[in-house]
Protein backbone atom coordinates (compact mmCIF):
# COMPACT_ATOMS: atom_id res chain seq x y z
CA UNK A 1 0.00 0.00 0.00
CA UNK A 2 1.81 3.38 -0.77
CA UNK A 3 1.85 6.39 1.39
CA UNK A 4 -1.44 8.50 2.15
CA UNK A 5 -1.29 11.56 3.87
CA UNK A 6 -2.45 12.47 7.12
CA UNK A 7 -5.45 15.40 4.89
CA UNK A 8 -6.28 12.78 2.93
CA UNK A 9 -7.41 10.27 6.41
CA UNK A 10 -9.02 13.49 7.77
CA UNK A 11 -11.18 13.67 4.56
CA UNK A 12 -12.25 10.32 4.60
CA UNK A 13 -13.09 10.35 8.07
CA UNK A 14 -15.22 13.32 7.88
CA UNK A 15 -16.96 11.79 4.76
CA UNK A 16 -17.70 8.43 6.23
CA UNK A 17 -18.93 10.22 9.32
CA UNK A 18 -21.66 12.45 7.58
CA UNK A 19 -22.87 9.11 5.62
CA UNK A 20 -22.31 6.42 8.82
CA UNK A 21 -22.72 8.43 11.61
CA UNK A 22 -20.34 8.41 14.65
CA UNK A 23 -19.67 4.22 14.17
CA UNK A 24 -17.17 3.33 12.42
CA UNK A 25 -17.23 0.09 10.39
CA UNK A 26 -14.22 -1.46 9.20
CA UNK A 27 -14.14 -3.90 6.29
CA UNK A 28 -13.23 -7.11 6.93
CA UNK A 29 -10.40 -8.59 4.80
CA UNK A 30 -11.42 -12.56 3.47
CA UNK A 31 -8.16 -13.24 2.66
CA UNK A 32 -6.31 -12.34 5.54
CA UNK A 33 -8.74 -14.25 7.66
CA UNK A 34 -8.51 -17.29 5.18
CA UNK A 35 -4.82 -16.89 6.08
CA UNK A 36 -5.52 -16.58 9.61
CA UNK A 37 -7.47 -19.98 9.72
CA UNK A 38 -4.66 -21.58 8.05
CA UNK A 39 -2.59 -20.82 10.40
CA UNK A 40 -4.85 -21.58 13.05
CA UNK A 41 -5.37 -25.33 11.48
CA UNK A 42 -1.14 -25.81 11.02
CA UNK A 43 -0.73 -25.00 14.92
CA UNK A 44 -2.75 -27.97 15.60
CA UNK A 45 -1.84 -29.82 12.99
CA UNK A 46 0.85 -32.64 13.48
CA UNK A 47 3.16 -34.38 11.55
CA UNK A 48 1.00 -37.55 12.23
CA UNK A 49 -1.83 -36.02 10.84
CA UNK A 50 0.13 -35.07 7.32
CA UNK A 51 1.56 -38.88 7.92
CA UNK A 52 -1.96 -40.32 8.21
CA UNK A 53 -3.46 -37.84 4.82
CA UNK A 54 -0.47 -39.39 3.65
CA UNK A 55 -1.16 -43.26 3.81
CA UNK A 56 -5.10 -43.73 4.19
CA UNK A 57 -5.70 -44.71 0.83
CA UNK A 58 -3.21 -47.42 1.09
CA UNK A 59 -3.55 -50.29 -1.37
CA UNK A 60 -0.38 -51.92 -0.63
CA UNK A 61 -2.08 -55.36 0.73
CA UNK A 62 -5.37 -57.07 -0.04
CA UNK A 63 -7.10 -55.68 2.62
CA UNK A 64 -7.63 -52.08 0.90
CA UNK A 65 -10.34 -53.79 -0.52
CA UNK A 66 -11.82 -54.89 1.83
CA UNK A 67 -11.72 -52.27 4.72
CA UNK A 68 -14.22 -49.66 5.46
CA UNK A 69 -11.95 -47.27 6.87
CA UNK A 70 -8.77 -47.20 7.16
CA UNK A 71 -7.58 -47.42 11.04
CA UNK A 72 -4.65 -44.84 11.64
CA UNK A 73 -4.77 -44.67 15.05
CA UNK A 74 -5.43 -42.27 18.32
CA UNK A 75 -4.35 -40.41 20.96
CA UNK A 76 -2.21 -37.92 22.32
CA UNK A 77 0.88 -37.05 19.48
CA UNK A 78 3.15 -36.48 22.53
CA UNK A 79 2.24 -39.52 24.80
CA UNK A 80 4.40 -41.71 26.96
CA UNK A 81 2.65 -44.80 26.47
CA UNK A 82 2.06 -46.38 22.75
CA UNK A 83 -0.57 -49.28 22.97
CA UNK A 84 -0.61 -51.12 19.68
CA UNK A 85 -2.99 -54.43 19.12
CA UNK A 86 -3.33 -56.66 16.21
CA UNK A 87 -6.10 -55.48 13.71
CA UNK A 88 -8.70 -52.96 13.89
CA UNK A 89 -12.23 -55.14 14.55
CA UNK A 90 -15.55 -54.95 12.73
CA UNK A 91 -16.09 -51.94 15.36
CA UNK A 92 -12.97 -50.41 14.44
CA UNK A 93 -13.13 -51.14 10.68
CA UNK A 94 -16.95 -49.17 10.68
CA UNK A 95 -15.34 -46.31 12.97
CA UNK A 96 -12.26 -45.98 11.77
CA UNK A 97 -10.74 -45.70 15.14
CA UNK A 98 -8.62 -48.13 17.32
CA UNK A 99 -10.50 -50.43 20.23
CA UNK A 100 -13.84 -48.78 20.53
CA UNK A 101 -15.39 -52.26 20.67
CA UNK A 102 -16.38 -53.77 24.08
CA UNK A 103 -12.43 -54.75 24.58
CA UNK A 104 -11.63 -51.07 23.71
CA UNK A 105 -14.69 -49.93 26.60
CA UNK A 106 -12.36 -52.48 29.18
CA UNK A 107 -9.18 -50.82 27.83
CA UNK A 108 -10.42 -47.12 28.52
CA UNK A 109 -11.19 -48.15 31.90
CA UNK A 110 -7.54 -50.12 32.91
CA UNK A 111 -6.01 -46.59 31.62
CA UNK A 112 -8.37 -44.78 34.00
CA UNK A 113 -7.25 -47.07 37.28
CA UNK A 114 -3.39 -45.46 35.76
CA UNK A 115 -4.92 -42.44 35.65
CA UNK A 116 -4.63 -42.25 31.99
CA UNK A 117 -6.80 -41.60 28.72
CA UNK A 118 -6.82 -41.96 25.55
CA UNK A 119 -6.79 -38.35 25.02
CA UNK A 120 -3.88 -37.61 28.19
CA UNK A 121 -0.57 -39.06 27.57
CA UNK A 122 -1.39 -42.30 25.34
CA UNK A 123 -1.69 -43.26 21.84
CA UNK A 124 -3.42 -46.51 20.22
CA UNK A 125 -2.91 -48.11 17.29
CA UNK A 126 -2.67 -51.64 15.77
CA UNK A 127 0.23 -53.26 13.72
CA UNK A 128 -2.59 -53.84 10.66
CA UNK A 129 -4.53 -50.38 9.60
CA UNK A 130 -7.24 -52.80 7.91
CA UNK A 131 -9.36 -54.74 9.12
CA UNK A 132 -9.18 -59.12 8.17
CA UNK A 133 -11.71 -61.11 7.19
CA UNK A 134 -13.34 -62.66 10.16
CA UNK A 135 -11.22 -60.77 12.12
CA UNK A 136 -8.32 -63.52 10.83
CA UNK A 137 -4.85 -63.11 12.38
CA UNK A 138 -2.59 -61.06 10.18
CA UNK A 139 -0.55 -62.71 7.66
CA UNK A 140 3.11 -62.24 6.96
CA UNK A 141 2.63 -60.39 3.85
CA UNK A 142 0.06 -58.21 5.41
CA UNK A 143 2.44 -57.72 8.73
CA UNK A 144 5.86 -56.61 6.05
CA UNK A 145 3.50 -53.94 4.07
CA UNK A 146 2.01 -52.31 6.77
CA UNK A 147 4.44 -52.30 10.09
CA UNK A 148 6.69 -49.33 8.41
CA UNK A 149 3.58 -47.45 9.12
CA UNK A 150 3.91 -48.09 12.95
CA UNK A 151 7.51 -47.53 12.82
CA UNK A 152 6.88 -44.23 11.20
CA UNK A 153 3.98 -43.56 13.55
CA UNK A 154 6.39 -44.17 16.59
CA UNK A 155 9.18 -42.46 15.61
CA UNK A 156 7.50 -39.34 15.32
CA UNK A 157 5.78 -39.96 19.06
CA UNK A 158 9.09 -41.33 20.38
CA UNK A 159 7.04 -43.06 23.21
CA UNK A 160 8.86 -43.83 26.80
CA UNK A 161 7.19 -47.44 26.48
CA UNK A 162 5.26 -49.51 23.58
CA UNK A 163 2.67 -52.17 25.22
CA UNK A 164 1.82 -54.93 22.63
CA UNK A 165 -1.62 -55.66 23.60
CA UNK A 166 -2.15 -59.71 23.12
CA UNK A 167 -0.05 -62.73 21.94
CA UNK A 168 -0.66 -61.93 18.26
CA UNK A 169 0.31 -58.31 18.76
CA UNK A 170 3.78 -59.49 20.81
CA UNK A 171 4.97 -62.10 18.61
CA UNK A 172 4.51 -59.76 15.72
CA UNK A 173 6.43 -56.91 17.25
CA UNK A 174 8.87 -59.52 18.59
CA UNK A 175 9.50 -61.39 15.33
CA UNK A 176 8.85 -64.72 17.76
CA UNK A 177 6.62 -67.46 17.84
CA UNK A 178 6.08 -67.43 21.76
CA UNK A 179 3.45 -68.05 24.18
CA UNK A 180 1.86 -64.77 25.51
CA UNK A 181 3.49 -66.30 29.31
CA UNK A 182 6.82 -66.66 27.75
CA UNK A 183 6.68 -62.71 26.33
CA UNK A 184 5.12 -61.09 29.47
CA UNK A 185 7.29 -59.55 32.38
CA UNK A 186 10.06 -58.87 30.46
CA UNK A 187 11.40 -55.60 29.46
CA UNK A 188 11.86 -55.96 25.00
CA UNK A 189 13.03 -53.80 22.61
CA UNK A 190 11.16 -52.30 19.81
CA UNK A 191 13.25 -50.05 17.52
CA UNK A 192 15.43 -49.00 20.22
CA UNK A 193 12.13 -48.76 22.38
CA UNK A 194 11.21 -50.32 25.65
CA UNK A 195 8.24 -53.02 25.16
CA UNK A 196 6.18 -54.91 27.38
CA UNK A 197 3.74 -57.71 26.44
CA UNK A 198 0.08 -57.92 28.37
CA UNK A 199 -3.08 -59.84 27.76
CA UNK A 200 -5.32 -58.26 25.36
CA UNK A 201 -8.70 -56.84 26.74
CA UNK A 202 -10.56 -59.33 24.87
CA UNK A 203 -8.81 -61.95 26.23
CA UNK A 204 -9.66 -60.32 29.41
CA UNK A 205 -13.64 -60.20 28.49
CA UNK A 206 -13.35 -64.20 28.09
CA UNK A 207 -10.93 -65.19 31.07
CA UNK A 208 -12.06 -62.27 34.24
CA UNK A 209 -9.94 -64.29 36.71
CA UNK A 210 -6.60 -62.95 33.85
CA UNK A 211 -7.39 -59.56 35.49
CA UNK A 212 -5.04 -59.91 38.40
CA UNK A 213 -2.33 -60.57 36.60
CA UNK A 214 -3.05 -57.82 33.90
CA UNK A 215 -3.31 -55.62 36.78
CA UNK A 216 0.24 -56.48 37.86
CA UNK A 217 1.62 -55.89 34.58
CA UNK A 218 -0.65 -52.17 33.73
CA UNK A 219 0.91 -51.09 37.65
CA UNK A 220 4.57 -51.72 36.12
CA UNK A 221 3.68 -49.87 33.15
CA UNK A 222 2.65 -46.92 35.11
CA UNK A 223 5.80 -47.17 36.74
CA UNK A 224 8.01 -47.28 34.05
CA UNK A 225 5.96 -44.25 32.13
CA UNK A 226 5.76 -41.95 35.66
CA UNK A 227 9.59 -42.59 36.22
N1 LIG B 1 -8.54 -55.67 18.75
C1 LIG B 1 -7.37 -55.14 18.30
O1 LIG B 1 -6.33 -55.78 18.34
N2 LIG B 1 -7.41 -53.91 17.85
C2 LIG B 1 -8.50 -53.15 17.81
O2 LIG B 1 -8.44 -52.00 17.37
C3 LIG B 1 -9.69 -53.72 18.29
C4 LIG B 1 -9.69 -54.98 18.76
Amino acid sequence: MGSVSPDAVNRYLKQTRELYGDELFLESNPVSEKKDLQTIHLEFSTELDSFHQQIHECQKCRLGQSRTNFVFGVGDPNASLVLVGEAPGEQEDLKGEPFVGRAGQLLDKILAAIDRSREKDVYICNVLKCRPPQNRDPLADEVEQCEPYLIHQINLIQPKLIVALGRVAGKTLLNVDNSLKSMRGILHNYHNTPLIVTYHPAALLRNPNWKPEAWKDFKWIRSMIDA
